[in-house]
């Protein structure tokens, strides 16, 4: 009989489930399962939809977008190119290997519209809760369709989760907060960098959001930025605008006090303190209860929920790899449904959890963690049909990626490494990364790229970031960029 299969949520995990089925289907199954794609947002691409909102949308809903204006990708997107769609070809020709935001969502989009995957999406509609039946043996998916301003049920046969964890903020208190005579918000909403021109910025926390927040209000013009971490620095080699100090302990006007002692006069708070993984639309025995790691505990190959595998979860771990690894699990996730491989059983799949926790409790530097990551993804990928991108040797871009960073926290945007696709060596920016103001798609793409004659991997464009650079208000312009070993 053919399954039923909800997909909750249409950010990249779960369109890539969607393409899963629609690879399959384009390979010859007939058969395709009874699919509904349910999205809360008016439109797919999840976090990458940029929004201005925040609190709650135009329904209600608690708004899920934690993206900001002028955010770049943080790491190379050659280490994030899915395996039967290289960005070449979206494209048309080779682009640098930094793209802003809406590139990016470009490219995620690109691939799903060239599929016939939007119809099984119900925009606008809200998960508000999943029940499963020991009777029936399906769940009962409710959700709050806004568009009828009804709320509605369905059954179903299989649930997969991709709901993102990125969007529920974690929240600190620090004493003073309440007095502070300034914006304090958290990194989910944050939004335009230009609010904090001028300004002396605080920035608790000393992992991914801090460190992009910080050097973007830098680049738009702020005048300071303090990190404060709770267990250890980011140990940058930072610009003489930027500090690292310990945790705040309280806040007295606009005085920060740390633990070390130290204080500093800030106009601005933003906590970046990282995010919860958050499940209001399921009852405690389905839901996953996480912090944010490579291997959440409770889901059997990182996706099946131990004590309920037709409960699925895409993405639900801390990630280096992201679009690419969303894929492998989907690609098994769809074996799984469809009925193609069977899952072992209950004791079986603790042992392989406790296998792959006890490896992951052994990590003690980045480079183990990918090296951790890209053998969990090899492992799913092995097991499918999903197309060869020697994830291994995405890896080893993701360790220069890491060294290019340590080397040069304002300039590391400005490498170019090569596609294990195509194994095109990407074209250096037009401009410094700290230059370019104006990062919208039309300004980005008008660009020819020129190619390097030389392989970037490793190197840093000979243009550090300056004051000079960080007041000019131009948007880049076409020129060759000087690429020096
Ligand atoms: C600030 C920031 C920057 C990032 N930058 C990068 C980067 O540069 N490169 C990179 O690879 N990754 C980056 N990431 C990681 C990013 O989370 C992933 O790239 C990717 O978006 C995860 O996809 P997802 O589908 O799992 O989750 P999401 O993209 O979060 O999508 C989840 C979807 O589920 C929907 N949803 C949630 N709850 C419900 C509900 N109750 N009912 C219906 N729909 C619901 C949401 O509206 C959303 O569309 C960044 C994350 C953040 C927060
Ligand atoms: N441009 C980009 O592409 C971009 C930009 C921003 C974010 N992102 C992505 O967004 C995701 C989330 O990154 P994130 O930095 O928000 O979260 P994160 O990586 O989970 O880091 C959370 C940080 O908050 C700190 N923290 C948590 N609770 C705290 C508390 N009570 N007091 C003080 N500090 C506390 C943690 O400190 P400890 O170290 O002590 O735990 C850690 O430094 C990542 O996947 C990242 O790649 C990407």
């Amino acid at each position: 009989m053919t399954p039923k299969i909800a997909i909750l949520g249409a950010g990249p995990s779960g369109l890539a489930q969607l393409r899963a089925f629609e690879a399959a289907r384009k390979a010859g199954l007939e058969q395709i399962p009874d699919i509904v794609c349910y999205e809360k947002q008016p439109d797919w691409g999840g976090m990458w939809n940029y929004t201005w909102r925040t609190g709650l949308d135009e329904h209600g809903e608690p708004v899920h977008g934690s993206m900001y204006r002028y955010l770049w990708s943080n790491g190379p997107k050659e280490c994030l190119e899915f395996a039967d769609y290289s960005f070449e070809e979206h494209f048309g020709r080779p682009i640098p290997s930094y793209p802003p935001r809406a590139v990016l969502l470009d490219y995620i989009m690109g691939r799903v519209e060239k599929s016939d995957v939007r119809k099984y999406i119900r925009f606008n509609t809200a998960v508000r809760w999943v029940e499963w039946s020991d009777e029936t043996q399906k769940f009962t998916v409710t959700v709050m369709n806004h568009d009828r301003g009804a709320l509605e049920s369905d059954e179903f046969d299989h649930v997969v989760v991709a709901t993102g964890h990125f969007s529920t903020p974690q929240v600190p208190h620090f004493d003073g907060l309440d007095r502070f005579p300034g914006r304090v918000l958290h990194a989910h909403d944050f939004r335009d960098a230009r609010e904090f021109t001028g300004k002396r910025l605080l920035l608790v926390g000393s992992s991914y959001s801090a460190e992009d927040i910080g050097t973007q209000c830098i680049k738009y013009g702020a005048e300071q930025v303090t990190f404060s971490y709770r267990s250890a620095p980011m140990g940058h080699h930072w610009p003489e605008q930027f500090s690292e100090v310990p945790l705040l302990t309280h806040v007295d006007g606009k005085v920060a006090h740390f633990r070390d002692g130290s204080t500093r006069v800030v106009d601005a708070i933003v906590l970046c303190t990282g995010y919860k993984h958050h499940y209001p639309f399921l009852p405690d025995e389905l839901a996953l209860r996480t912090d944010n790691r490579l291997y959440p505990r409770d889901i059997y190959k990182g996706i099946f929920f131990q004590r309920n595998p037709k409960l699925m979860y895409l993405g639900a771990q801390d990630q280096y790899f992201t679009f690419n690894m969303f894929d492998a699990q989907a690609w098994y996730a769809r074996d799984f449904m469809l009925g193609r491989v069977d899952l072992p059983d209950f004791d079986t799949r603790e042992q392989d959890i406790d296998h792959w926790r006890a490896r992951e409790e052994k990590l003690s530097s980045p480079v183990e963690e990918i090296d951790f990551q890209a053998a969990y993804i090899r492992d799913l990928v092995d097991r499918t049909d999903y197309p060869e991108f020697h994830v291994e040797r995405q890896g080893e871009v993701f360790k220069q990626w890491k060294q290019d960073k340590k080397r040069d926290i304002m300039g590391y945007r400005n490498n170019s490494y090569p596609s294990t696709l195509t194994g095109t060596v990407a074209p250096p920016l037009p401009a410094p990364w700290m230059e370019i103001l104006d990062d919208s798609p039309e300004s980005f793409l008008r660009h020819d790229f020129t190619a390097p004659e030389v392989s970037t991997v490793g190197r840093t464009l000979d243009r550090q970031y300056t004051p000079a650079a960080r007041r000019s208000t131009r948007p880049a312009a076409p020129r060759t960029a000087s690429v020096k070993a």
